[in-house]
């Protein structure tokens, strides 16, 4: 560093940890030195967050928050603002991205039992992240103001008004009103803006400052604590600056080439990521023939759909929903298994996994598609399926037959 430059650090250091916080968190924060493909998501996670935040600064220069504007107002980004619609692209592209990696991300936790002890607490914020990034998409998802924004916003917040005594009275205050209406635009507004990205961003730190407590798991499930040098440096680490740093930019720019070649080839990737269906304005008096959310609720929404209803409320199905979402917090507690990681574990559990993958899959796919009979048996079947895996989990985790974990990482 040039004179000047070693000056102003100095001079900032005396008022500020700035040295002391790049070193515990970067130049000398020790990360295992096996980390392979699925430890990239957390930092691709982290990507995206930024392109959302400016992409959303930007939509939200030329949005308009009122249910005679809003659609019009989209339309005029798309067509009239310059660049309009690569930030509408982007930032729409973005949301399925993120749920794809984060979706990545939290398997990544399941194949390594990443949430097990000392991590619990970090997968419990984890899980917080998850919840609100889902209430963030569902908001955004009504702003378009186009016919499944509506829809879609009108069957999700009926849906609070099965539970009991407080129903009706919670759906209204979601709605702001009777019927979802310019109130409900504002107030989604407010939160999906505002509220819950204040909150993202502020739980998004707390599990960067949980993960940095314990230090990252690996692939080989083995804590690289347990084996320091002479001067308190584990021997399986590498410093996180420059090493995995370099590492995360090549995964950043492997991203950003398919992130670009969506917006530009195939923003809508047939419906998945923008549906057809949201590019009519929305008609209170005209429901869709379908309705169905965007794919990354739709196993949630396959499983409320598979729980038939009980004297003509659908409270059995939102519970069943309900519990399969907040289901991943027990998962710390739930596994009795001897080793974390997938490379040792016996044939029990990765059947399970690899079935709760399927039902996973599966769901998401049948709660894209109409209810038929057939259908629903399907889904029946899947979420049975998906709730065995945590059900059975003290069981099957403890009896499976496990290899010995080594005592060191290796390098596979
Ligand atoms: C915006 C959302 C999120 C961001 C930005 C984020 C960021 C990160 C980063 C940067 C890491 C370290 C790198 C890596 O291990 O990939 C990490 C690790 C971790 N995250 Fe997240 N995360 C998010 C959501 C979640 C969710 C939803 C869960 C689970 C419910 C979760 C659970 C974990 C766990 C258990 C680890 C430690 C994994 C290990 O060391 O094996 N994260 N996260």
């Amino acid at each position: 560093m040039s004179n000047l430059a070693t000056k102003l650090v100095g001079w900032i250091d005396e008022r500020f940890p700035l040295v002391s916080t790049w070193k515990g968190h970067l130049s000398e924060y020790y990360a295992p030195k096996n980390f392979n493909f699925w430890y990239f998501f957390g930092g691709l996670a982290l990507l995206i967050l930024v392109i959302q935040i400016l992409s959303g600064i930007f939509l939200t220069m030329s949005y308009k928050p009122d249910a005679v504007f809003a659609f019009a107002s989209v339309e005029y980004i798309m067509r009239d603002v310059q660049w309009g619609w690569l930030l509408r692209y982007a930032h729409s592209t973005g949301a399925s991205m993120f749920f794809i990696v984060i979706y990545l991300h939290m398997f990544r936790g399941l194949m390594y039992g990443s949430y097990r002890k000392p991590r619990e607490l970090l997968w419990i914020i984890g899980m917080i992240i998850y919840l609100a990034l889902m209430a963030e998409a569902f908001m955004g998802y009504l702003l378009p103001w186009g016919q499944m924004s509506f829809w879609g916003a009108q069957v999700i917040v009926n849906l609070f008004a099965s539970v009991p005594f407080v129903g009706p009275d919670l759906a209204i205050l979601i709605r702001g009103d009777f019927v979802v209406s310019d109130a409900t635009l504002n107030r989604f507004f407010a939160l999906h803006v505002v509220a819950i990205p204040l909150v993202l961003v502020g739980i998004i730190a707390a599990h960067l400052i949980a993960l940095h407590e314990v230090g990252s798991n690996n692939p080989d499930g083995v804590e690289i604590k347990k084996h320091k040098d002479a001067n308190g440096k584990p021997l399986d680490g590498i410093p996180f600056f420059p090493y995995l740093v370099i590492k995360d930019a090549v995964a950043a720019v492997a991203f950003l080439i398919v992130f670009c070649a969506v917006i530009f080839f195939a923003p809508e990737i047939g419906g998945y990521f923008l549906e057809a269906n949201n590019f009519i304005p929305a008609n209170p008096m005209k429901t869709p023939e379908h309705i169905a959310p965007v794919w990354y609720f739709t196993p949630y929404y396959a499983i409320l759909r598979a729980v038939p209803p009980m004297f003509g409320s659908p409270l059995p199905g939102v519970i069943a929903m309900g519990i399969a979402t907040v289901i991943f917090f027990l998962l710390p507690w739930l596994d009795r298994g001897k080793v974390k990681s997938i490379r040792y574990r016996g044939p029990i559990y990765k059947t399970f996994l690899a079935a709760f993958v399927v039902s996973f899959i599966g769901l998401g796919y049948l709660g894209l598609m109409p209810a038929t009979p057939t259908y629903t048996t399907i889904s029946r079947v899947l979420s049975v399926v998906y709730f065995a895996f945590f059900l059975l989990m003290p069981w099957y985790t403890k009896i499976d037959k496990c290899k010995p974990e080594p005592d060191r990482v290796t390098s596979k």
